[in-house]
């Protein structure tokens, strides 16, 4: 089902739940790192996930601009463990990449909406188009991967 994360009529509430999804890509990512084979992968969607990690530090921004709240570490380490969970089944890498590439889809559809969404000040959406971008980005290289796996 595609996600309804971005679509908040509440700006503080959208940056939260926009904060879980990408912590939970970043559990994802972390995952698939760990369990790559092809180094040249590997240091690409490391780069990737450092994208996530500057998502996350322009989310927790916009947070503490807008009194949203930022999840706890407890919270944290436990998505971070649901998004291993979630991977640790599939084999080999053409799966996970595709895995992958079918999260992207969420992360890509909750942008769009940020970006189409009246609830996000104008001041905020060019952090919102640069993450889009990024995650379009990202997609097409999974796609790309998983076809050459
Ligand atoms: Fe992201
Ligand atoms: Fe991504």
């Amino acid at each position: 089902m595609a996600t309804t994360v971005g679509t908040s009529g509440d700006f503080a509430t959208l940056i939260e739940n926009m904060l879980s999804l990408e912590r939970d890509a970043i559990a994802a990512y972390e995952a698939t790192i760990e369990r790559l084979e092809d180094a040249g992968r590997k240091q690409t969607v490391a780069g990737f996930k450092a994208d996530h990690e500057r998502h996350v530090a322009e989310l927790e921004r916009l947070a503490r601009e807008h009194d949203a709240t930022i999840p706890d570490e407890g919270d944290l380490k436990q998505m971070l463990t649901t998004g291993k969970v979630k991977l640790g089944g599939l084999m080999g890498e053409g799966a996970l990449l595709k895995a992958m590439s079918s999260k992207e889809d969420d992360t890509i559809a909750a942008y769009r909406h940020a970006v189409e969404n009246d609830a996000v000040p104008a001041s905020a959406k060019p952090v919102f188009e640069a993450a889009l971008s990024d995650e379009r980005r990202h997609k097409a290289w999974m796609d790309e991967a998983a076809a050459a796996a």
